[in-house]
This record gives structure tokens, sequence and C-alpha cells, in this order.
């Protein structure tokens, strides 16, 4: 023990390590000032591992190389065990006649000497080790260098533990406030989950590239939302986002649709008209269910993209586009490409870059934020006030696996949102359980299923046709012809 002043010693050591900000500079210089300290040969410090808090991980080492570490830690497993179970520190002349390590291999093997290791404690809590060795000399460490070692891992823990909160909280704001910017730039796109933040992050990344995004995604995850949200984030906003349904368009409608036609140029072509590419030049053309359209025009969407120019039908003459294409599909398109359907160069077009809509089931934590928004939207479209939900109906929104995603949750809230009558959405309201049975569906045409969900509503909402019209997503005027038509009332 060379310290000819412990006391004035540990006053500056820990001055010193108080003032210290950042772990990995802490940790070095604890392991420096312990290693000079008692004159050790080797050492290392174990803290607990943030990943594994029931494990302990070297942080920093002294002459053992990086990847000896973990071997190390096996090998004086004997001692290193010992502290950490007990709590307490231990030193050791000699251990090769040491009999606590009588049967310890690890100490024979390495043929270890002198031996100190003490547990780094803070509030009762254990929270790691310094551990020193030295393989030559018997007597390095002796009682004396132990309590100096004992007093200034007190210190030392402290300013660890010290560090390691500021480092939690640093990183923990740094993402709230990552958090915060990219809600603010979407403030339509709701949700902190990890899994939508990512999105966001790529909208962020992507929106000013031309380069053509593909949206896959369940129904109702926000597909057309990102599409809209890259276009406004974009160069092209000032120019027109245009969405067009793939899946309902039979082949030659969406043929001319998208590239225009000749006047003449089909029974019906009566007058010269543009296409969408057309329309949307400069701006945004969203194909939305990109995967269901037929191989004759995925050929000619191949030569818009790689030739940036498009004919109309019926014509020769070749006009210059510039869109920029985002595509979405319910589908796991590859898959279409595998199965023949869609030309895998196409698909390379694209799926330059591919943003993966998470369903609404794999980020619940979402779920009472999107609540609360559409609670929001729909009480003053309605003219309710309403404060929020019981905690019966948040669970139950909670638990819901959710299959049709946001947009299911959407025209639940807006559901409940119309037929409530207190100041909060109960879980009755949600009607979550009521749902139709999916089995009661089979066997049954569109048409029944149409009357079946139109009459439902109609019993919930007590008859009253505007809200039922609401809920179910159509106009009133429709809702009467086909009241009418079934000869239901006599349309009010
Ligand atoms: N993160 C979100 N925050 C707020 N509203 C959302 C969010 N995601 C989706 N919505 C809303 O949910 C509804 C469905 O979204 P959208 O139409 O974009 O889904 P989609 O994936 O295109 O569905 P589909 O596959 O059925 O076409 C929309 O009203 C949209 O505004
Ligand atoms: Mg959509």
């Amino acid at each position: 023990m060379k310290i000819s002043d412990p006391y004035q010693a540990l006053l500056t050591i820990s001055t010193e390590i108080n003032a210290m900000h950042e772990s990995e500079s802490l940790l070095n210089r604890v392991m420096d000032i312990a290693m000079e300290a008692v004159n050790a040969e080797r050492g290392f410090i174990l803290l607990k591992s943030p990943k594994h808090p029931d494990s302990f991980e070297a942080v920093t080492a002294r002459n053992i190389s990086k990847e000896n570490i973990t071997s190390i830690q096996e090998v004086s497993s004997s001692v290193v065990n010992k502290v950490l179970e007990s709590g307490e520190p231990l030193v050791t002349v000699d251990a090769q006649t040491d009999e606590r390590f009588s049967d310890a291999e690890s100490v024979m093997i390495q043929n270890i000497r002198s031996v100190m290791c003490t547990p780094l404690i803070v509030k009762d809590q254990l929270i790691g080790a310094i551990y020193m060795d030295n393989r030559l000399e018997t007597g390095q460490f002796d009682e004396e260098s132990l309590k100096f070692l004992q007093a200034f891992a007190t210190q030392a823990a402290i300013a660890i533990d010290n560090v390691q909160l500021i480092e939690k909280m640093q990183s923990e704001n740094q993402r709230l406030k990552k958090q915060i910017s990219l809600s603010e730039a979407f403030p339509e796109i709701i949700g902190t989950s990890q899994a939508i933040q990512k999105v966001l992050q790529l909208i962020k990344d992507v929106a000013d590239s031309t380069a053509t995004v593909l949206i896959e995604g369940e129904s109702g995850t926000g597909k057309e939302l990102v599409a809209r949200a890259l276009h406004y984030h974009s160069s092209r906003r000032d120019h027109l986002f245009i969405p067009i349904f793939c899946g309902s368009l039979s082949e030659n409608l969406l043929e001319s649709e998208l590239f225009g036609h000749r006047k003449g140029a089909f029974t019906g072509a009566i007058e010269n008209k543009a296409g969408l590419f057309e329309e949307a030049h400069q701006g945004t053309l969203f194909l939305d269910e990109v995967a269901d359209i037929s191989k004759n025009i995925q050929t000619k969407l191949l030569r818009v993209i790689q030739e940036g120019e498009i004919k109309r039908v019926g014509d020769t003459k070749i006009q210059k586009v510039d869109v920029r294409l985002i595509c979405a599909t319910n589908k796991d398109l590859w898959k279409e490409v595998e199965a023949g359907n869609f030309r895998e160069d196409l698909y390379y077009r694209l799926n330059v870059i591919n943003i993966k809509m998470p369903p609404l089931r794999e980020r619940v934590e979402d779920i009472p934020l999107l609540a609360d928004h559409f609670l929001k939207k729909f009480s003053i479209q309605n003219k309710k006030q309403l404060k929020g939900f019981t905690k019966e109906a948040m669970e139950e929104l909670k638990k819901y696996p959710w299959p049709g995603n946001i947009r299911e949750l959407e025209n639940t809230i807006e559901r409940a949102v119309i037929l409530a009558r207190g100041t909060y959405i109960t879980a009755d309201l949600l009607q979550l359980n009521r749902s139709l049975p999916e089995i009661s569906l089979v066997g049954k045409s569109l048409k029944e299923i149409e009357k079946m969900a139109i009459m439902k509503t109609l019993e919930a909402t007590g008859y009253n046709r505007t809200r039922t019209a609401q809920i179910l997503g159509v106009s009133r005027r429709w809702l009467q012809y086909r009241l009418k038509e079934w000869g239901v009332g006599d349309g009010d």
C-alpha cells in the first residue's frame, strides 16, 4: 500500500469522479485509480447488464484483452461469484494456498496468487464489482489495501450509479425529443410506438426523393394516410396528389383513366381525355391496390417508369410526364410475383422504398392515443361533450384484436360517440363483443350481409337513419334507396 494519506487520496478521488458525467471515462478512471492504489497486475470492473439484469458484464479491463474478458470472468468466477453472492469484499494473500479456493480450478489454472475483489453497492443494491489480481507475487494485497479499496468502491459506486442515471435520462430525453419532432412534423399520424415512429422517420427521410414507394400493410393500417404524408412533405406539395383505386376498375377503364384516350379510341370515347398521369404532372400519383392490375397495364406502367412518357389510348403522340409514383397493397406483392401474377421487373421498380405498416394489434400502446384522437374528432363532428372512456371501455379497446385495424377503431369510436348519451364512452357502446360472429356470414351473399348490417345498425340506433348512414359510412340517400327497395318503412 503506497498511499501515504488515504483520507486525502479518497477526498481527491471522490471530488474527481463525481465531476465526471460520462460512464466510459468514469469507469476507466475508477479502474486506474484502483489498480494504482493496490499495485495490481490485472483488473476489470463488472456491472449489471442493462439488457439482462440478472447477469453481470465486464465494462472495462486492464491488461486483459477485450476478447479475454469473458474468459477471465469465467476463470475467476470462483472469486467473483463469492463476492457477488455474499456482497462482501474478498482479499487473499496467496490464492494457491488459500483454503477458500482449494477446490477452485480457475485459481489453479491461472496461477493466480494475490486476488482482491470488492462489490459495488448503492442503496443496498449490488450493481457490480471491481476485481484485481496478481499472478506472480504473493502478499501483494493486504487488509489495509482492502479497506482503502472498500471506501473507494463506495464512492465509485455512487458516481457510477449517478452517471448511469444521467445517461439513461439523456437517452430517454433524446428519444422523446425525436418523437415530439416527428409527431409535430406529422400531426395527422398518431402514435408513439416504436413501430409507427420508425414509419414516420422513413417518411421524413424519403419524402423529398423521387423514388417510388411501395406501402404494404393490412387493410385499415394507414397506407393512404402515409402516401398523402409523403406527398405533402415533398417539394411536389403544391401540385396534385391523385389517388386511384386500381382494384375496382375494369382493365380498359383503368387504362384510359391512367393514360387518357383519344377521341374515338373506343366506343364511348367521345372526347379527348387526359389521363391521371398527365393530371398528376409534377405531383404524385397514388396507385392503391396495385397488386390487382392486369399484366397489360403492368407492362404499360413499367414503360412510364422507365421512359417517363405516356401515350393516350388510341393515340400515337408521346408525352413526357414527371410524376412520383406511390403504390399500396394489402397483399404481399412479392408473393404475387412468385405466383406469376405480377411482373418481377415492375416489382423492383415500384419497391425502391418499402414501407410496412404495422397492424394495430402489434402496437397496442397506441390504442389510447388513437382512441382519444377519434373521440375528439367525432365529438366535435357530432356536437357532443364527451370527456373520455370509462376504464372498462379502454380495457376492451386494448384487448380487442382489431382485424380491421385503425379504420375499424375509428368506426367503432364514431359509432360509440353517436350512440352515447352520457359524458363517458362506456364499454357497451363499443359493441366489440356483439359484432356479428364471422361464422354467420359464411354462406351468405354480399347482398344479404349488406342487409343484415343495415338492419342491425338501424336497430342499434333506434331506427335513426341519419345515424345509421353515418355509422355505415354511406349517404343517407343511398340508405333510403336500399330501404325503399326492401320495402322497409316509408322513407322519412
Ligand atoms: N396513425 C394514424 N393516426 C390517425 N389516424 C389514422 C392513422 N392510421 C390510419 N388512420 C385513419 O384510419 C383510416 C384508415 O386509414 P387508411 O385509409 O390510410 O388505411 P389503408 O391502409 O389505406 O386501408 P385500406 O387497405 O383499407 O385501403 C383513415 O381514416 C385514417 O385517417
Ligand atoms: Mg387505402
